[in-house]
């Protein structure tokens, strides 16, 4: 297909072609194939609702990509090309599954880990030379600080490394790791490729010919195959990725800067506010400021536990990148207690602003 513009590329691509196919690649609910052919058993040979969702984030982000059961499968064949011994160095700030899948191999014996702040480019910068795996995560869940992955991609990194950018929560129409420098884009597709609660899924992509075959064989040995229902539904949410995502990003910008006014709220942590401690890397590198939301609330855990109860259009719910907002106190999560107790992530959905706004409002009036 000629070149097309992301948002055209995201109708158009992962579709059959031959005269009298359905438009959609129809759900194939196998494990087996007729010998002889191109496809002997799925986990090795793959489905064809996998390859269009393949084919189409593969075209986002510019490389060939490989679909997972979920985003931490995706993760854990990256971990799986390292070494024994390999040094890993991990943000401070980044999705909690992963800091526990460090750390369970770091315990293990299988590898060292040393933490770095995303916004510490010098460190990155130096940490390059000496890492096996470079894990960013940017803009970081929760605190949505924004790496300067330009400038950190573009550090010599020591022979053999992988550098991997966790790309969920901007989106493959926000950033793009790989015309950044990076091997491999990682996604929860559970999140805003999906966008509607209803599967979990992952990708990674990589342009990087060795680490695809380390990595598609690293889902066949483990077998982190998707299911071909979710595959199917991950190809239905991508068809509208770009009108949910610039509705809710539109709505997310509004709604920061109106909690930035609100009294009960003690700081809110948004990329596009100008306050943002990262803002102008954000500014510079991203192509939306993204629909997370973090915010403090000034009375601490009791009342912002409280306000989760009293939302009634947001829904009080872990995940996010749905069409439906919603909200949560993070460090009431296990293992993310060392977060501001009062910090409530917000992911905004296609609701109406106004309406989310009213929401709020009622929640937090009582605080
Ligand atoms: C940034 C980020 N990366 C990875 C994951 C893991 O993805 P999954 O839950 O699909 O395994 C999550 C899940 O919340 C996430 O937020």
């Amino acid at each position: 297909m000629s070149r097309l513009s992301l948002h055209s590329w995201l109708v158009a691509a992962g579709r059959p072609k031959e005269p009298g196919s359905a438009l959609n690649v129809p759900i194939v609910p196998a494990s087996n194939f007729e010998l002889g052919g191109n496809r002997v058993y799925t986990r090795d040979s793959g489905s064809p609702g996998w390859e269009a969702l393949e084919e189409i984030v593969g075209g986002l982000e510019g490389g060939e990509a490989i679909a997972y059961s979920s985003g931490m499968a995706a993760v854990a064949a990256v971990f799986d090309q390292l070494g024994t011994g390999a040094r890993i160095a991990l943000p401070d700030d980044c999705y909690h599954g992963v800091s526990e899948l460090a750390r369970s191999g770091e315990i293990k014996g299988r590898w060292q880990v040393s933490r770095l702040a995303v916004e510490d480019t010098a460190g990155w910068i130096s940490a390059a030379n000496q890492a096996d795996l470079l894990w960013l995560e940017s803009p970081s869940n929760p605190l949505l600080t924004v790496a300067d992955l330009k400038a950190i991609c573009a550090a010599p990194r020591k022979e053999g490394a992988i550098l991997v950018v966790d790309n969920t929560f901007a989106t493959p129409l926000n950033q793009r790791p790989l015309a950044l420098g990076a091997d491999i884009s990682m996604h929860s597709a559970t999140k805003f490729i999906g966008g509607h609660s209803d599967l979990l899924g992952g990708l990674l992509v990589t342009n990087r010919p060795e680490l695809l075959a380390g990595i598609r064989k690293s889902r066949s040995v483990n077998g982190a195959t998707p299911g071909a229902l979710e595959a199917f539904l991950a190809v239905r949410g991508l068809r509208t990725m770009a009108l949910r995502l610039e509705k809710a990003q539109e709505t997310a910008g509004r709604l920061a800067l109106w909690l930035a006014s609100h009294e009960a709220v003690s700081l809110v942590r948004y990329p596009g506010l100008e306050s943002h401690p990262t803002h102008a890397v954000a500014k510079a590198q991203l192509d939306g400021f993204g629909t997370m939301i973090s915010f403090d609330l000034a009375g601490g855990a009791g009342p912002a536990d409280e306000v989760c109860q009293r939302v009634r259009l947001i829904r009080h719910a872990t995940s996010l990148g749905s069409v439906e907002s919603t909200m949560e106190r993070r460090a009431a999560v296990p293992g993310q207690e060392h977060l501001p107790a009062s910090l409530l992530r917000l992911s905004v959905g296609i609701e109406s602003y106004s309406d989310l706004r009213a929401d709020l409002e009622q929640a937090l009036a009582e605080n």
